[in-house]
């Protein structure tokens, strides 16, 4: 028994042992790529910043990409198979793309993980087989409506006064959806459903949303007050400084976004409010450190990540947001 006992315990140590050598053997060679639609939005560089702090702590190598289109997200899954990656995380310029992406990951024999923007079929339907982690898009769309609307309150603003830039990008459905909680959540709250004015943005960044924003402004002098919500921080700073242009400063907008990273803390930070009233801080943390270790651990062990992850968010403001990114773990 006790013989037994020695050899069991021998032998656990050295499977122990070995297993250890392997698994530092494997992460050597770990090689990930980390694609995204728009590298110069300071969300996804956070992304990167935190998808590297994975790969500096468990040691396996990250490859930042850039691809704003189709052509350059198929060119970067190439590329990453010919450097020897096993596998990438992407922000899809496009969800529509969703098969050909399928496909060539597949074709290169390279895993498939995507964040923030899920992939969708011919159909528009999500293909649910790749994992995705996203934010919660409709709760934290209510969550800006409500915001939106205690803020129209504690001013004292009259609702039929107050015309509310609704910045859109329907054919992204998360934009879709969080534009869609933050309407619902305005009127739950007995804002007029005609003072809600669509402004289509035909990219997602601050420049389009300026763009449809000045035309819905120009389209009604006759409103006081406004409102502004969308995709992100980018759309909402869009709103505001379309509304300064035309001297409607932070008296006369509310703007919630979403998002949190340098936009908005550009935006507290300046010495006098402007109209970018608060944000949603979601986490590039979670988004960027999660993915690319879910990635890691997928291809080092074989374990699958989930195939669907949703994060949550919290309201921050200019007195506030400091707190609030400290208590994220963001900074
Ligand atoms: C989309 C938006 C980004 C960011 C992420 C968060 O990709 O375009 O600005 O909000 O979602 O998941």
């Amino acid at each position: 028994m006790r013989q037994f006992h020695k050899i069991a315990l021998a032998l656990g140590l050295t499977a122990a042992a070995l297993g250890g050598m392997a698994s530092t053997a494997k992460a050597e060679g770990v090689k990930i790529g980390f694609v995204v639609k728009q590298p110069e939005e300071p969300w996804f560089q956070d992304e990167w910043k935190f998808a590297d702090t994975a790969g500096a702590e468990k040691g396996f190598e990250v490859v930042k990409i850039g691809a704003a289109d189709g052509e350059q997200l198929m060119a970067a899954i190439d590329n990453l198979a010919a450097q020897g990656a096993q596998g990438f995380v992407v922000c899809t310029p496009d969800v529509n793309l969703g098969p050909a992406i399928v496909a060539r990951a597949e074709a290169a024999g390279l895993k498939l993980m995507t964040v923030d923007d899920r992939l969708v079929d011919a159909s528009g339907a999500e293909i649910e087989a790749v994992p995705h982690m996203g934010i919660s898009a409709r709760k934290i769309g209510e969550d800006v409506g409500a915001a939106l609307a205690a803020e129209i309150a504690a001013r004292g603003w009259n609702p039929a006064e107050v015309g509310a830039l609704r910045i859109s990008y329907e054919q992204l459905p998360t934009a879709a959806d969080r534009v869609g909680g933050a309407e619902d959540a305005l009127k739950a709250a007995g804002f007029p459903e005609a003072n809600i004015l669509d402004a289509p943005q035909a990219r997602t960044d601050t420049e389009a949303a300026l763009n449809a924003a000045t035309i819905v402004l120009n389209q009604h002098p006759d409103l006081k007050h406004w409102v502004a919500y969308g995709l992100n921080d980018e759309a909402v700073l869009g709103a505001v400084r379309a509304a300064e242009s035309l001297g409607i400063g932070a008296d006369n907008m509310i703007g919630v976004g979403i998002g949190g990273a340098a936009s908005a803390i550009n935006e507290f930070e300046k010495p006098d409010p402007t109209g970018f009233f608060g944000t949603i801080v979601i986490s590039p943390k979670r988004h960027g450190y999660e993915t690319a270790l879910n990635m890691y651990e997928w291809i080092a062990n074989g374990t699958e990540p989930e195939k669907l992850t949703l994060t949550s968010g919290s309201l921050a403001k200019r007195d506030d947001y400091k707190q609030v990114l400290v208590d994220l773990g963001i900074q």
